[in-house]
């Protein structure tokens, strides 16, 4: 007896790498549970279309290695309406669909939450690169964008050694320094700038100039977007030491190419758990993993924890790139 008999999925908000195996996961463990599964295109905005398509298990062929979302995303400002919710809620009530898988970041939980009051039963899977939701070590798609940074700064330090200079890197995260922090542990980049620690330009100057002066022959500052314009604070530090840098801004190539395995694997365990945990009537919560354990907590709960930042990974990678 399941507490489900259909579920919809829906992938919202900024897209992620591991979006599709996650899909793929919740449409194969459902029809393995004997549940119908429905497909939702566009995020929220496609609830309010009524643009819902049954799926089966070759929907989801051939995808797992793919980046983005076949069932794209959208930002829908007219779902964080009450009537946008209402109409939500009853186009899936019209086709007997009773449970729905969100997967997403924040914001994409408040959406689930709102519907869960209306009585659909919702499940939230934490799709975002930013690694910017509490209760779950990492999010899906932050461990390919952090491989990205440093791919992407492992080219950088060869020319930046042959001439010399400091490389600027700024990086995604919205108000969060997650990426730059594990990007620059990984590349051993010389400074960290996140929004959860405050720095200061001249200080860094300084230090870059004594590390030149005992022989380093390049300088790596990754800079988290929620930190600041790397144009901005390459110009102050410049200022401050007159040492030539670039600045490479590398936007959306971190939110696209194949997930990687632990991507994969990631979003294998929580969409599969995410299906298991409605047919057990569970409703309003938030999928992840802590020391490998899944867990589900209250979205209510998630939604209004702000992750604890990794001090001491951020100590760690200051110590190690004197
Ligand atoms: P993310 O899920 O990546 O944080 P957004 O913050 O853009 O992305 O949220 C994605 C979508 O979730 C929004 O476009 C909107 O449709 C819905 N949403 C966001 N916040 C709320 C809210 N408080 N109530 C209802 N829906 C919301
Ligand atoms: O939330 C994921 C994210 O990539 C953030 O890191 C970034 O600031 C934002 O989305 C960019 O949003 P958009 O894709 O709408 O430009």
């Amino acid at each position: 007896m399941t507490a489900v008999k259909s579920i919809a999925v829906l992938t919202s908000g900024g897209d992620s790498q591991g979006m599709n195996a996650a899909v793929r996961a919740v449409v194969r463990s459902a029809l393995y549970h004997g549940v119908k599964v429905f497909g939702v295109q566009r995020g929220y905005q496609g609830l309010i279309n009524n643009d819902i398509t049954e799926m089966d298990l070759r929907s989801v062929g051939d995808i797992i290695q793919r980046g983005g979302t076949i069932l794209q995303t959208a930002r829908s400002k007219e779902f964080t309406t009450p009537e946008g919710q209402q109409l939500g809620a009853e186009n899936l009530r019209n086709r007997g669909i009773d449970g729905l898988i969100v997967i997403g970041g924040d914001g994409s939980y408040q959406g689930a939450n709102k519907l869960s009051k209306l009585g659909i039963k919702t499940m939230g899977l934490p799709g975002t690169i930013d690694n910017d939701i509490a209760f779950t070590d990492f999010t899906i798609g932050f461990d390919t964008a952090v491989s990205i940074v440093v791919d992407a700064i492992n080219k950088l330090r060869d020319t930046m050694t042959s001439h010399e200079r400091s490389s600027v890197v700024e990086v995604m995260g919205r108000h969060c320094g997650e990426i730059a922090l594990y990007a620059g542990l990984a590349s051993g980049a010389e400074t960290i700038l996140v929004p959860e620690v405050p720095h200061d330009c001249q200080e860094i100057a300084k230090r870059m100039s004594d590390n030149f002066a005992h022989g380093k022959r390049h300088s790596i500052i990754l800079v988290a977007e929620g930190a600041g314009k790397g144009d901005d604070i390459a110009r102050q530090i410049m200022e401050h030491n007159g040492i030539d840098a670039r600045v490479t801004v590398l936007g959306h190539i971190q939110r696209g190419g194949t997930p990687t395995h632990t991507d994969r694997i990631l979003a294998s365990r929580l969409g599969d758990f995410a299906v298991r945990r409605l047919i057990e009537g569970d409703s309003g919560k938030s999928c992840g993993v802590i020391k490998g354990e899944l867990v589900a907590t209250d979205i209510d709960l998630v939604v209004n924890t702000k992750r604890p930042f990794n001090m001491e990974l951020y100590n760690l990678a200051l110590r190690l790139s004197q």
